[in-house]
C-alpha cells in the first residue's frame, strides 16, 4: 500500500498547502519541500552555468543538467534523451513544433485537426501557422459526456490533414484521450500527431512508445516542479528535419558572417543560457512523484473526483461537466451564480478553485456558458478538501438564495 492509498497526509510535504483547501492544481501544482530544497541548492552552493565553464562546479552542474534529461526521457518512455528539448513550458513546446515543424512542412491546402476542448495554447499556434502557409483548421467534436470523439475524428480525417493536435487530459473537463487510438487514426492518413500532456503527466503514467504519438509536451510547474521549464518530446527523425526555433549561443556548430551551421538536437533548440535551476527542480519533482507512483496518484485523484461528483450531484441546481471518469479535474456551474462569485465566496472559506474560461473559450461556447467553476486535485488533496468544497457551495447557495 502506498501512502496515498492509506490516506496519509502527503500534504505535510508541501509548505504551500497546510490547512488550505487548494483545488487549483490544474493551474499550477504546489511544490514539495524536496523540490524547493533542490532549487535552493542549485541557486546556492551548487550554482554555476552549464556547457560553458571549464571549472569543476560548472562541469558538475552540466552533469546534473544532462542527467535530468535522461531522467525525463526515462520518465516518459522516450527512446533517447536526445529527443528531450527543454522549453519554457508546454506553450513554448507547441509553438516550437508549430513554428519549426509545421510551418516548414505544411503548404497551402493542407489541413490541421484540433478538437473542441483544446486549450488556447493548442489552438492559437496552429492558427498562426495556418495563416502563414495557407492551411485550414478542422475541429473534432466531443461526445455527449465531453470526450474527444474519436469515431467522429476517424470519419472526418483525410489525407489533406498533416497535423493533429489534441489534449491528453482536458484542463476543463478532466476527460482522458485514448492517445494510442488517436495516433493510429492520424497515422492512418499520414498525419503527425502532437499531444498536449500538461494535465496528463502529473496524473497518469505516460509512455511515448505505447502512445505512439510524434510530439508530446508538458510543463514542470503542473508536475510539482518549478515554473518556466517544460519539455517538448519529439521523434528523433522529426527533430532532425526541424530548423532552429531561436538563434543564439549554444545552438550552433560553427558561426561565420557568411554562414552558420547548427548543433544537432536537442542542443539546436536550446539557444542561450538555459533555465538551469528549473531543470534541477524538474528532476527533483520527477523523483518525488516516482517515489509515490503515478498509478497511485491517478487512483487517488480519480477517487476524489468521484466523491466530489457524487456530493455535488446531491446539491440543488449544480450542473456538472465532463465524464464520470474524469482525471483529477471537475468543472461545474451553480445555476444562477456566476463562477467568479462562487470562487470568491469559496475563498472566504479557505477553498481555492479556478473560475473563468480556463483558456478554452471554444469549449465554453460549446457548453453554452461564459465560464465554469473548476476544482482540480493534486496528490496532496484529500477528503477534507472535498468536504470543504461542498460546505462552501452550500454557503454560496444560502447567500444567493
Ligand atoms: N492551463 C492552466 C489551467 O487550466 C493554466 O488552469
Amino acid at each position: 500500500m502506498t501512502d496515498l492509498a492509506q490516506g496519509l497526509r502527503l500534504r505535510d510535504d508541501f509548505p504551500g498547502v497546510g490547512d488550505w483547501h487548494y483545488l487549483d492544481s490544474a493551474a499550477t501544482a504546489q511544490k514539495p519541500q524536496a523540490v524547493i530544497d533542490a532549487i535552493a541548492r542549485a541557486y546556492g552552493a551548487d550554482y554555476a552555468t552549464v556547457h560553458r565553464g571549464v571549472y569543476e562546479r560548472s562541469a558538475n552542474m552540466t552533469l546534473a543538467y544532462e542527467a535530468a534529461r535522461r531522467k525525463v526521457a526515462q520518465f516518459i518512455g522516450a527512446a533517447s534523451d536526445a529527443e528531450i528539448i527543454y522549453v519554457r513550458g508546454a506553450t513554448e513546446g507547441i509553438n516550437l513544433a508549430a513554428h519549426s515543424w509545421a510551418s516548414t512542412q505544411l503548404k497551402a491546402g493542407d489541413r490541421i485537426l484540433l478538437s473542441t476542448l483544446e486549450h488556447h495554447s493548442n489552438i492559437v499556434p496552429w492558427q498562426i501557422v495556418a495563416e502563414q502557409v495557407g492551411a485550414q483548421i478542422d475541429v473534432v467534436p466531443l461526445t455527449q459526456d465531453g470526450c474527444i470523439d474519436l469515431d467522429a475524428m476517424a470519419a472526418m480525417i483525410t489525407s489533406a490533414h498533416k497535423m493533429v493536435a489534441l489534449a491528453h487530459v482536458s484542463n476543463v473537463l478532466g476527460s482522458v484521450l485514448d492517445c494510442r487510438r488517436a495516433a493510429d487514426i492520424a497515422h492512418g492518413v499520414g498525419a503527425k500527431i502532437l499531444i498536449d500532456g500538461c494535465q496528463a503527466v502529473p496524473r497518469i503514467a505516460v509512455d511515448m512508445a505505447a502512445l505512439d504519438c510524434d510530439f508530446y509536451v508538458f510543463s514542470a510547474h503542473k508536475l510539482y516542479g518549478p515554473t518556466g521549464i517544460g519539455v517538448l518530446w519529439a521523434r528523433q527523425e522529426l527533430l532532425e528535419m526541424m530548423p532552429p526555433y531561436q538563434g543564439g549561443g549554444s545552438m550552433i556548430d560553427k558561426v561565420t558572417f557568411e554562414k552558420t551551421s547548427y548543433a544537432p538536437a536537442p542542443t539546436r533548440f536550446e539557444a542561450g543560457t538555459p533555465h538551469i535551476t528549473g531543470v534541477v527542480g524538474l528532476s527533483a519533482a520527477i523523483d518525488y512523484v516516482q517515489a509515490i507512483g503515478l498509478d497511485a496518484i491517478h487512483a487517488h485523484e480519480c477517487a476524489l473526483v468521484a466523491k466530489a461528483r457524487s456530493a455535488l450531484e446531491d446539491l440543488n441546481s449544480v450542473r456538472l461537466f465532463g465524464p464520470d471518469t474524469s482525471a483529477g479535474i471537475l468543472s461545474f456551474e451553480l445555476q444562477g451564480v456566476h463562477p467568479h462569485d462562487v470562487g470568491t465566496i469559496l475563498d472566504e472559506g479557505g477553498v481555492a478553485i479556478r473560475a473563468g474560461h480556463h483558456c478554452a473559450q471554444p469549449l465554453m461556447n460549446h457548453l453554452g456558458v461564459d465560464a465554469t467553476a473548476r476544482a482540480s486535485f493534486g496528490l496532496y488533496s484529500d477528503d477534507s478538501d472535498v468536504d470543504a468544497l461542498v460546505q462552501g457551495l452550500a454557503r454560496v447557495r444560502k447567500i444567493f438564495g
